[in-house]
């Protein structure tokens, strides 16, 4: 049933799409979507891994070692820097490859990107799956970055773009779902696979490989968005594509605006330096701050690090592994609420909430482990579980708030003519200060001990400030009349 559907985007102001929500263009975004579970398990994979103890023993003997002496510090035990650049050489990687990712997407498509992206993947996690020594798994993880990067840059664009204007939010929020996906069937298989010797760990590496097939055949049957088409000069193409993906021919006033905002663009010679500009700067800086401190709420320590983290509170692996099962299924629900709410209570509202939440478990968590939690002990079981429980609801509050508007307000908040090129800004500051987390935490909890929680703590006062007195609230803006509206 075709609906009339407003959009207040477009040169001539309030403006009347007509189309639906087709099975194809659900099919697309589903298809799309699986860059979001290559990312996601990915995520979920190396902290199991990690701690796994045949893994350990045959690249990381040193730690494996540590790891079983009685007598070492808790929280030292897995500081081990060739260790940390097994998890962290992937986001040095995807931060390069974005930008990279970026002029491939405006040049051949974000369809090609996504191809590629998958091939690049899949080699990786050959590579990795067959690893023998420590250059094959850095270089393997390598390629998994370059894939991660291509797929974070092409698929929520490739997301936006098919989706009917009135979708667009929770079509967004999608990817963030596969990517807490992700995340959690990465932690099931790393429990399940921790008693496989001695090659449970190649397993795990291993099935990363279908989250890739899957976007390699499926991307291959998938269309290029009509914007992507209409950008490189296919007009007939992009035309006959809009109405496929619409269910109707009555498509003119979409056609007209895509025409329209290709035009503009193409005004645009340097999106790159055009974003330098004095009236660039606030949606640029939004953009990269929302990234930063993303990854400053200390999220990735317990993404990557739940299982290596719950060992260091006393727990043996098998219930580490099932303890970052159940922040997993935490993430996946909790990002749910976020696709109901996100435009029911606003950007403001979910972040600003989240901050409080998060402060206060962060606190908690450090509290009990700078009393409980001495160099060579075991937390009691009672106390373990209630870090476990905090845990959780530090898990909770990032995944409506932070996680999926981390990606979603620096997509809303460019103009078009400089939205690919400041989302690759987005995308790389996601990449880098992923990195620096990952390569950093184990030493930084080595040296801060708990006061590794009161350092993300106090990060979070400063990104609840932020929210306060900076962040403009973009629910119900239209994303053309950004610039009008909330920026002038
Ligand atoms: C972040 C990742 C994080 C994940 C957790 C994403 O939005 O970019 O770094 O691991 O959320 O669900």
């Amino acid at each position: 049933m075709p609906a009339m559907v407003m959009s207040n985007a477009g040169p001539g102001g309030a403006k009347k799409f007509e189309g639906r929500i087709t099975i194809y263009v659900v099919i697309c975004g589903i298809i799309a979507a699986t860059g979001g579970l290559m990312f996601g398990y990915d995520i979920g994979i190396s902290g199991g891994v990690t701690s796994m103890d045949d893994f350990l023993e045959e690249f990381f003997p040193v730690v494996y070692e540590r790891k079983h002496k009685a007598k070492e510090d808790n929280y030292c035990k897995f500081d081990n820097q060739n260790l940390q650049l097994f998890t962290s050489s992937l986001y040095l990687a995807a931060l390069v490859a974005s930008f990279i990712a970026s002029k491939i997407c405006t040049k051949h498509g974000r369809r090609l990107t996504m191809q590629a992206a998958s091939v690049f993947f899949l080699v990786g996690v050959i590579l990795n799956a067959a690893a023998v020594n420590i250059a094959m798994l850095i270089i393997g993880r390598i390629l998994l970055g370059v894939g991660v990067g291509f797929a974070n840059q092409a698929v929520p664009l490739f997301l936006s773009e098919i989706a009917p204007v009135h979708i667009r939010g929770a079509l967004n929020i999608l990817f963030q779902l596969d990517v807490t996906i992700g995340i959690f069937v990465a932690n099931i298989v790393n429990y399940l696979v921790s008693n496989i010797h001695p090659w449970g760990w190649r397993l795990a590496l291993g099935l990363a490989g279908v989250p890739a097939i899957m976007l390699c055949l499926g991307s291959m049957v998938i269309a290029e968005t009509p914007t992507s088409l209409i950008e490189r000069e296919m007009l007939m193409e992009g035309l006959a594509m809009l109405k496929k993906i619409r269910g109707t021919d009555n498509v003119d006033a979409e056609y007209e605006e895509i025409l329209h905002a290709c035009e503009m663009a193409r005004q645009v010679k340097q999106p790159f330096k055009n974003l330098m500009k004095r009236s660039s700067r606030p949606q640029l800086v939004i953009a990269i701050v929302m990234q930063v401190f993303q990854q400053f709420t200390g999220i990735n320590a317990i993404m990557f690090y739940a299982p290596v983290l719950f060992q260091t509170i006393g727990f043996k692996n098998d219930a580490s592994l099932l303890s970052a099962v159940i922040t997993g299924i935490v993430n996946v629900l909790s990002t749910v609420v976020s696709v109901i709410l996100v435009d029911k209570v606003g950007r403001r509202f979910l972040l600003l909430e989240a901050c409080g939440q998060m402060l206060i478990t962060q606190v908690a968590i450090g509290g009990i482990l700078l009393v409980n939690l001495k160099a060579t002990n075991d937390l009691g079981h009672g106390v373990a579980v209630w870090v476990v429980v905090l845990v959780c609801l530090f898990v909770s509050s990032f995944a409506w708030s932070w996680g999926p508007l981390g990606w979603l307000i620096p997509s809303e908040t460019f103009p078009l003519a400089t939205r690919t090129a400041g989302y690759a800004f987005a995308v790389s500051s996601n990449m880098l200060f992923t990195f620096v987390i990952a390569q950093a935490f184990l030493s930084m909890m080595c040296h801060l001990r708990a006061g590794i929680f009161f350092f993300f703590g106090a990060w979070i006062v400063v990104m609840g400030l932020f929210v306060i007195f900076l962040l403009p609230e973009t629910k119900n803006v239209p994303i053309d009349e950004m610039t009008e509206k909330v920026w002038k």
